[in-house]
């Protein structure tokens, strides 16, 4: 067979062949497993829908593997199929007795061989199958490597048939490297259901758990886990854990309130701003967008008439975590100019705006969920836009509006 050959069926949705008037559809049969991890149930968009392909893309070492043996153990009521061809049944029994969540439901099979995989689980009836990892799998109908392009889209469109005509959800999980270029999750992506990717830093516990792609779902959720001793935790209360609780006032530091899909939460923004010894400045984030960071540097440079250009700027998100909402330029641009000023903000006041291009504060969305959230945990005050429609504070909190980072850089410094 042609390696091209397969492309044909990507897309399979197990309703092939038969004309159906769209008014008598049924929906009834989207009935959702739980993964018995609320955290991951969100992200899934309610659950893992029933014949659909699911891949848990990630580098190697971030925990894909714990994940997927953690649902696997907590979900007693199904019986699961873990496909291993990176680890033997002997690691696996060693890691499941570390997370000691028991279940005898947890059926192991050691193989690597693609259509042994599928005749083995097709025979065995699981509700669920695991398989760690596509890279692994090879199919004799290919000459090339495991891990190859080919091989992988193989064994993703063999298990999607599977998936669809056994009606039971498959999850696969992919490596990818630093570079996400791999043949692996980038060449699935289109293949799949759903892609969820598993990132984090190695330094820091947190692992962020992100949709990606969801056909059953939105995507933008996260899901927050702690990695422990014995396994990942949910992180229910992400604020608590993102923001430091700093004894004394410090300058550099701003909380901005973000939202991952519905939940909102607080992260703490740090940066640091100073002259720069050697010729060309650097500028460098953790867990937020260089380019990003410099055009609102430039944004600042500009409306504010401060001078950066010949300073040193570090950025850092508290805990390692990544987060793309636009909301939190506010905070970032609150943060350098404390650092500049060396001011500390008081670490009662958080921030939520977009920063556009002229130096105009935009307004966010789901303001009234970020103000409470900022209120419940004890904030006294939070910037926001001018243009957002908020008329009056939820609870305790003072609004304070800004309609320009000028505006900001007043109300902060010269106020
Ligand atoms: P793993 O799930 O093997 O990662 P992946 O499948 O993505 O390659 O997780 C690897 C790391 O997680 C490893 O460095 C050890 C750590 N770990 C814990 O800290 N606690 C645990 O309970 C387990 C099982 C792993
Ligand atoms: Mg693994």
């Amino acid at each position: 067979m042609a390696p091209d050959q397969s492309s044909g069926s990507e897309g399979f949705t197990g309703d092939a062949g038969s004309i159906s008037p769209l008014s008598e559809i049924s929906l009834e049969q989207d009935q959702r497993f739980s993964t018995h991890y609320p955290e991951v149930d969100r992200v899934l968009g309610g659950g893992m829908v029933p014949g659909s392909l699911i891949l848990v893309g990630g580098e190697p070492g971030i925990g894909k593997s714990t994940l997927a043996l953690q649902i696997a153990l907590r979900s007693a009521d199904i019986k699961t199929l873990y496909v291993s061809g990176e680890e033997s049944l002997r690691q696996l029994k060693l890691r499941s007795d570390r997370l000691k969540d028991g279940n005898n439901e947890v059926y192991l099979l050691n193989e690597t061989g693609l259509e042994q995989v599928i005749d083995q689980a097709t025979s065995f009836h699981p509700d669920l199958v695991i398989v760690d990892s596509i890279q692994t799998l090879f199919s004799e109908n290919f000459e090339s490597a495991p891990g190859s392009v080919s091989q992988v889209r193989q064994a993703a469109t063999r298990l999607l048939y599977f998936a669809k005509s056994r009606s039971i959800p498959v999850m696969i999980i992919g490596h990818i490297n630093k570079e996400g270029n791999i043949a692996g999750p980038k060449v699935l992506e289109h293949i799949v259901d759903v892609v969820l990717q598993f990132e984090g830093d190695n330094h820091y516990i947190y692992r962020v758990l992100r949709s990606l792609k969801n056909r059953f779902g939105s995507t933008n959720e996260l899901g927050i886990f702690e990695m422990r001793q014995s396994g990942l935790q949910e992180v229910t209360n992400p604020s608590q854990l993102l923001v430091n609780q700093h004894q004394d006032e410090l300058s550099g530091v701003a909380i901005a309130s973000t939202l991952d899909g519905i939940r909102p939460f607080l992260v703490e923004i740090q940066a640091l701003v100073s002259p720069s010894s050697y010729g060309t400045p650097q500028r460098t984030t953790t867990g937020f967008d260089i380019r990003r960071l410099s055009m609102l540097l430039a944004v600042v440079e500009k409306r504010i008439n401060l001078h950066l250009y010949n300073k040193d700027v570090f950025l850092n998100l508290a805990g390692g975590i990544r987060v793309t909402d636009p909301a939190i330029d506010l905070a970032i641009i609150a943060a350098v100019l404390s650092s500049n000023m060396d001011a500390p903000l008081g670490n009662k006041r958080c921030f939520a705006g977009e920063v556009g291009l002229s130096g105009e504060i935009r307004a966010v969305n789901q303001i009234e969920k970020r103000v409470l959230e900022a209120d419940k945990l004890g904030y006294r005050e939070i910037f926001l836009s001018g243009y957002n429609q908020i008329e009056r504070s939820p609870g305790q909190i003072r609004l304070r509006f800004v309609n320009t980072v000028r505006d900001l850089f007043t109300q902060l410094f010269k106020s």
